[in-house]
């Protein structure tokens, strides 16, 4: 097992009502900022909640957080931290206010140009205290210490992570997740699924509870996942998701293991070129680029086939094409193409335009190993379009 530092101090309140419970994680007389996206939170009551937890409380708000969060929008509520001396930043909504709010939150405190912490990994040395009331399960930034934020005149889609931005709390009400169209539910599902295939299917570190944890999570996926699509407003299974996919990102399977990432590094392009929504481009790059990649991840693979998949049969490169078969496939049962060819605004060049947005941006050998090169992005790109 690798060498590890493990550290999470997000406060999780989990389950129903939860809302009314933040008053005391906040420091009495803190000025408030509350963070939102386009409105969901309005339509589905948990505004109404949140003002209701922040009674007696001088709060500001700040609106337009997009998916995929917009620099030029998330500066203008750094203006707003600065002006007002707000004590904590309370993100309401899904995964991408809350990655804006961390950037928000790190921008508000950093001296220089605030586009260097995404851009050259300047430090975070402080940030604004930053909560969150989550809405959307997916991406595991309610306690974790990445965010990803766009840039949309620039076509670039970056991340930063600090232990700076871990949020203080995290409310996880289940319940404030029954509003979400199908499709961001799935996509959730995809995305957290991902992000524990980022983590395990590398190669053996000797990490045997990381490895089941792991697997545990992806079992509970497969099983919960089509449960709270096709019943979505029945508790037990959301909050089996909710939970789920926090667990998927929080620092604990990822501790002592080597870790992949170049499926999400190949996706955010993807994003940053077409609009793709982030599982999604986590679809059509993970099954091509295990294929790509099957020989450095084989034991791994033939782990995966037999403790996720149950499959025992064939030789060890069989299985762990069955394997990589199962994946696809449970991404298209969950209303998810993993051909690149069905989403709009691909074309022949998109495998090169990706590898060489990557180059560019010093990504030139991404992965567990550092042996995905440009032209290994080109062979997945293109076999995901050739599907
Ligand atoms: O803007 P509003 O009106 O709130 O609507 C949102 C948005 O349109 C809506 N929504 C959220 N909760 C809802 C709801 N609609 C109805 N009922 C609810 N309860 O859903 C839409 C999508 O929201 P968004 O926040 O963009 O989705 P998600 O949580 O999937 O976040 C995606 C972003 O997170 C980044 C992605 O790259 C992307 O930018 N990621 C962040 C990570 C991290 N911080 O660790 C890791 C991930 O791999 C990922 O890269
Ligand atoms: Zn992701």
């Amino acid at each position: 097992m690798q060498n590890f530092d493990f550290y999470n101090p997000t406060h999780i309140l989990f389950g129903k009502g939860q809302i009314a419970a933040i008053s005391a994680h906040i420091p009495a007389g803190a000025r408030v900022l509350l963070t939102a996206g386009g409105g969901s939170i309005k339509a589905n009551g948990v505004y109404e909640q949140t003002m209701k937890a922040l009674e007696g409380r001088q709060v500001t708000e700040f609106w337009g957080i997009e998916p995929n969060p917009e620099y030029a929008t998330l500066m203008k509520a750094v203006e707003i931290v600065r002006r007002e001396k707000i004590g904590l930043i309370l993100a309401v909504g899904g995964g991408s206010v809350l990655d804006g709010t961390k950037f928000i939150a790190a921008a508000a405190e950093f001296d220089g140009e605030p586009w260097d912490i995404l851009t050259k990994g300047a430090e975070v040395k402080r940030a604004t205290p930053l909560a969150s009331i989550l809405t959307l399960p997916a991406t595991g930034s309610e306690s974790n210490t990445f965010a990803v934020v766009s840039r949309r005149e620039t076509g670039e889609k970056l991340a930063f992570g600090s232990p700076k931005v871990y949020p203080k709390f995290a409310v996880l009400d289940p319940e404030t997740t029954f509003s979400l169209p199908l499709k961001q539910v799935a996509n959730g599902v995809a995305d957290a699924f991902t992000h524990v295939c980022e983590q395990y299917l590398t190669y053996p570190a000797g990490a045997a509870l990381q490895d089941r944890f792991a697997e545990s999570i992806l079992r509970t996926l497969i099983e919960v996942g089509p449960k709270t699509l096709s019943n979505p407003t029945d508790y037990e299974s959301r909050a089996v998701f909710v939970w789920s996919a926090t667990m998927a990102l929080n620092g604990l399977i990822g501790a002592g293991v080597p870790q992949d990432w170049a499926t999400h590094m190949i996706g955010h392009e993807l994003t940053a070129l077409y609009g793709i929504d982030h599982a999604r481009t986590l679809a059509v790059v993970l099954p091509h680029l295990l294929r790509v990649q099957k020989a450095q991840k084989l034991e791994k693979l033939a782990q995966f086939a037999e403790r996720v998949w149950d499959i025992r049969e064939g030789s060890v490169e069989e299985r762990a094409e069955a394997a990589i078969r199962r994946t696809e496939e449970f991404y298209e049962s969950l209303g998810i193409p993993t051909k690149l060819a069905k989403y709009e605004g691909i074309a022949a060049e998109t495998p090169q335009a990706v590898a060489g947005k990557l180059e560019k941006r010093g990504m030139a050998r991404i992965g567990e190993r550092s042996d995905i090169t440009p032209a290994k992005v080109r062979e997945i790109l293109a076999l995901s379009l050739a599907a």
